[in-house]
Order: C-alpha cells, then sequence, then structure tokens
C-alpha cells in the first residue's frame, strides 16, 4: 500500500505515541507539543518584545515563550511587565524582564549591550511598544503629534538601531514592527497615530528591502481594533464609551474587535523559520477591515 504523505515525509510516527491528555504533562504539555510537531517552534531561541508588558505584546510574549523562546520582556512600565514574566514563568516558559522606555536612545544601547553580552545577538526583535490617540489636526497639538511620534517611530527605530547589526552579522533574524489597519489606511480622528503607524509600514518595507539578502527578514503587522487597555483608553476618550465600543466592532467586516492571541499568532508564524521567504511583508489582521467595502 502506498504511505499516505505524511508517513512518506517521516511524519507516521507521530500516530503511533498514545495520546496524552494535555493536562496529565502540566505547564510542560505546550513545549512536548512543539517536540512533537516542531512547525511554528521558536525552541532555543532569543526574542525580545517591547511593550510586552500589556496587551498585544503580552500575548506575543507569551505565545513565543510557548513555543520555546527565551523572552526579553521589554517595557516602560515594570509592574507590567514583570507581570508578563510571571505568568510565562507559572507556564513553565523563560522569561525576563528588562526596564525600558523606547524613546530614550542611551538606554536602548545598554540594553544591548546587556543582552549581547548575555545571549548574543536576538534571533527576533518584536517592536510592539505604542501608543495612541484621538483627534484631527484641529484637535491634536504639535506636543500630541510629537509624543506619538516619538514613541511609536523614533522608539522603533532607537531599538532597531542597536539590534540589528549583530543579526546582520550573524545572518539571520526576524524584525516584526506592529503597524496598524491605520499605517495602510486613512483612519478618521486619528490623525498623529495614522501618520505614526503610515511610518511603521513604510520603515518596515524599507528596512527589509536595505538588508532582503543578509538573512534578516523585516515584517509588519496590521490589526484591526484588538480589545485590549490601548483600545479601552481610546473609548475613554469618547463621550460616549457605549456607542463608540459598537462603532469600533462595526468597522470589522465580521462585526467584532480582535483579541490579542489573534495577533500573538501571526507574530508566531513571523518569527518562526516557516516564514522563511516572507520579508518585506505589511500582514492585514483584521477581520476583513480592508477587504473592500462593507
Ligand atoms: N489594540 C489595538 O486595537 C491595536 C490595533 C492596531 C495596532 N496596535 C498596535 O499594537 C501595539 C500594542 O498595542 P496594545 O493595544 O497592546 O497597547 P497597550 O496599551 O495594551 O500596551 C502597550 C504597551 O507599551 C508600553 N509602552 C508605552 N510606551 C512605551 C515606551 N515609551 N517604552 C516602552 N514601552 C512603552 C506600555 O507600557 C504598554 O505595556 C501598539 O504599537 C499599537 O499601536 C494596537
Amino acid at each position: 500500500m502506498r504511505p499516505t504523505l505524511a508517513e512518506a515525509e517521516g511524519c507516521g510516527k507521530v500516530s503511533k505515541i498514545p495520546a496524552i491528555h494535555p493536562r496529565a504533562l502540566g505547564p510542560f504539555h505546550l513545549r512536548l507539543s512543539h517536540y512533537l510537531f516542531p512547525m511554528f517552534s521558536l525552541a532555543g531561541k532569543t526574542a525580545l518584545v517591547t511593550g510586552a508588558g500589556s496587551g498585544i505584546g503580552a500575548a506575543i510574549a507569551e505565545t513565543f515563550a510557548q513555543a520555546g523562546a527565551l523572552v526579553i520582556v521589554a517595557d516602560v512600565n515594570a509592574a507590567g511587565g514583570n507581570e508578563t514574566v510571571e505568568t510565562i514563568r507559572r507556564l513553565g516558559g523563560q522569561a525576563v524582564f528588562a526596564p525600558l522606555n523606547v524613546t530614550d536612545e542611551a538606554g536602548c544601547v545598554s540594553l544591548a549591550e546587556q543582552v549581547h553580552g548575555q545571549h548574543g545577538p536576538l534571533d527576533v526583535l518584536v517592536n510592539n511598544a505604542g501608543v495612541g490617540h484621538v483627534g484631527t489636526l484641529l484637535t491634536t497639538s504639535g506636543s500630541d503629534f510629537d509624543r506619538l511620534y516619538a514613541i511609536n517611530v523614533r522608539g522603533t527605530f532607537n531599538v532597531t538601531k542597536v539590534f540589528l547589526p549583530s543579526m546582520l552579522a550573524r545572518g539571520r533574524g526576524s524584525i516584526i514592527n506592529l503597524s496598524s489597519t491605520a499605517g495602510l489606511e486613512g483612519l478618521k480622528d486619528r490623525l498623529a497615530y495614522g501618520v505614526t503607524k503610515h511610518a511603521i509600514t513604510g520603515f518596515t518595507r524599507c528596512l527589509a528591502l536595505d538588508h532582503a539578502t543578509s538573512g534578516v527578514r523585516v515584517n509588519c503587522l496590521c490589526p484591526g481594533r484588538v480589545e485590549t487597555p490601548f483600545v479601552k483608553a481610546r473609548l475613554a476618550e469618547y463621550p460616549d464609551p457605549k456607542a463608540a465600543y459598537q462603532e469600533m466592532c462595526g468597522t470589522q467586516a465580521n462585526g467584532r474587535m480582535g483579541q490579542p492571541k489573534e495577533i500573538a499568532a501571526a507574530a508566531l508564524y513571523l518569527a518562526s523559520d516557516e516564514s522563511s521567504f516572507v520579508t518585506g511583508s505589511a500582514l492585514s489582521i483584521d477581520g476583513g477591515w480592508t477587504a473592500g467595502m462593507f
């Protein structure tokens, strides 16, 4: 009898392993599943995630740790960052907290020195730290604009600047930037935010082209609305937050907001070797928001 494709590729053995209920294995079940089904594994890799103390960044850090990576949880908010580290360790993963304000160039340089000294070049860098703002040009001050630019754009530049050279020297690595639907299309009432996220999409594409043959890949994620403290803060800026929530759900074609883990799953793909042919891409994860008119 002809072997099935899975058997022909040597995967047949997996079906002969007796089924083990994941709970019976405690916190290590995820690592075992990565041993048995090694796609999207980050075993033996070091990843740094900025803004990993909350929302999407925390979900990315937790997902990477579950996939076997040592995760450096970098955040300006020590309480949030330490909470992410504790969650990861409770689940049997490896993580350390690194205090970091991405706008502080000297702080970025000193973090890179520590990371390189202890762990060597990063395998994965996620530039996730970011802040939002509601406003048109008429209601956005120059200082609002500067603050968003400093964190969202210059912060991504600062962190990438200190970690890219060692990745290039080693000839491999994956850089993942958090853009947004607002980095692909104009978004009403988000002037400063939209400008910074368009900049991140442009930064991603230019960086990817500059180093396309180096082995370092650069991509960005473009989420639609995702239920995190970030969105809750934006809702509080509206006179009627409940109506604003319904309106925000309605911008996705599927009628709901995303969950942080749905963005983390895409980050895991871009971090893993399974995305080895993907660079310079802006991946929409937006419930169909940018698919067309609906
Ligand atoms: N939530 C959404 O709907 C959504 C949609 C598209 C894109 N994004 C992007 O995803 C990223 C994460 O968003 P979130 O919703 O998880 O936000 P969040 O507010 O829940 O988390 C952001 C984290 O970044 C940290 N941070 C802020 N300024 C920092 C600085 N200067 N240095 C270091 N850390 C800093 C915060 O302390 C926080 O832990 C942002 O870049 C955001 O623009 C979010």
